[in-house]
């Protein structure tokens, strides 16, 4: 078992982060990380084998589970701290191994239910929607249940899933009258928590109505982690505002000049209120646009370089090392499963 209560979450590989992701997601959770881990282990996963419970290019997979751990590093996750482990999700066998014992306990229409299978079973153009799809939600519950997580970070699309691990962990617990499983923490105590709702949102450039999110095909108005510096700049420069004529975001609907300061403050670690003080009033739009498009070309630059140090020898080395230990964890769970059904004895 791990020594302290357990925070765990599933990092998706995902290849294209734009800056809404790495601002709204990835460092608000390095930094709750970092701020945590004296009373807690952090547990941060790549979940590879959900990845592709919907078709991917295979050929891919690898490069982009270590490109995202980059990222994450990159971000300013720390590879020194012995409270926050990495690891990859498939190199625990155990996770698959829980995986079948909790389905066998699992019912066809609970998992029916699963809003998120619903959706993407649907929205599937594929010919086959794969048991992979159906079962994601079972995968992710043996995710949490081995370390004996309380606190696990997801979004709100997630929650469905972790009431399911919840309720599989009772299920478990109450059929063998034992404490197998530790139960991960209601969702409401999740939120209490973590602060529910920092609530940030970066929208898009063309259409600031609307999330900044990799769905938009055009990618105009999004800026990825990956842009050219100058490239970035210039959907700054081309980004959507209004014709108002002066900033003032406390009288007037002024979705795309509000976004601008956001991304300006948070490119450059001031308040959103200290940016918009400096910029309130003024009756050219074209300070602003040029002050964020430098903030976020200085951004990137700085981002990029961190990512190409990145010491890949080092985060190969926590990698495996964490990965031992995490071995040792989920496996001493698993095996109390395993004489609970009667496996072992
Ligand atoms: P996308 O909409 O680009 O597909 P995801 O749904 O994969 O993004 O979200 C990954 C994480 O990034 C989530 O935690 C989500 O809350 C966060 N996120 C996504 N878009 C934004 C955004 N525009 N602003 C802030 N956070 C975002
Ligand atoms: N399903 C999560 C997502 O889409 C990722 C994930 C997989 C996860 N296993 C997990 C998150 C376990 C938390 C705990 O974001």
């Amino acid at each position: 078992m791990h020594n302290k209560p357990v925070i765990l979450t599933g990092l998706r590989a995902n290849n294209d982060l734009h800056i809404g992701n790495y601002f709204g997601a990835l460092l608000p959770l390095i930094d709750m990380a970092k701020t945590r881990s004296e009373e807690f282990e952090i547990n941060l996963f790549v979940p590879d084998l959900h990845s592709f419970t919907t078709p991917i290019d295979h050929s891919q997979l690898y490069d982009q589970i270590m490109h995202n751990l980059r990222l994450f590093v990159a971000a300013g996750l720390p590879l020194d701290n012995p409270n926050i482990h990495i690891y990859r999700q498939s190199y625990i066998p155990a996770h698959s191994e829980l995986t079948w014992i909790l389905d066998c306990f699992t019912g066809f229409g609970e998992m029916s239910r699963m809003t998120q299978f619903k959706d993407k079973s649907a929205k599937l153009l594929a010919d086959r929607v794969s048991v992979g799809l159906f079962n994601y939600p079972v995968l992710m519950a043996a995710d949490i249940l081995l370390y004996g997580a309380s606190y696990v970070p997801v979004g709100d699309d997630q929650t469905q899933h972790l009431e399911f691990a919840r309720d599989i962990a009772t299920r478990l617990n109450n059929e063998f009258q034992e404490p197998l499983f530790v139960l991960p923490r209601s969702v409401s105590e999740q939120h209490k928590f973590f602060g529910k709702d920092q609530g940030l949102r970066i929208k898009d450039l063309v259409d600031p109505t609307k999330k900044m999110s990799k769905s938009d095909q055009s990618g105009k108005g999004i800026v990825f982690l990956g842009d050219k510096p100058n490239d970035a700049a210039k959907k700054i420069r081309s980004a959507t505002t209004d014709s108002f004529g002066r900033i003032d975001i406390h009288k007037q609907e002024q979705a795309g000049i509000r976004n601008l300061l956001q991304i300006l403050a948070l490119a450059t670690g001031r308040t959103f209120d200290e940016v918009d003080a400096e910029y309130n009033g003024h009756e050219q739009y074209g300070p602003l646009k040029a002050a964020v498009a430098d903030a976020i070309s200085t951004f990137l630059t700085d981002f990029q370089d961190k990512l190409a140090s990145v010491d890949d020898a080092q985060l190969i080395a926590k990698l495996e090392a964490d990965e031992k230990l995490m071995n040792q964890i989920a496996n001493d769970t698993l095996y109390k499963v395993q004489k609970a059904v009667g496996l072992r004895i």
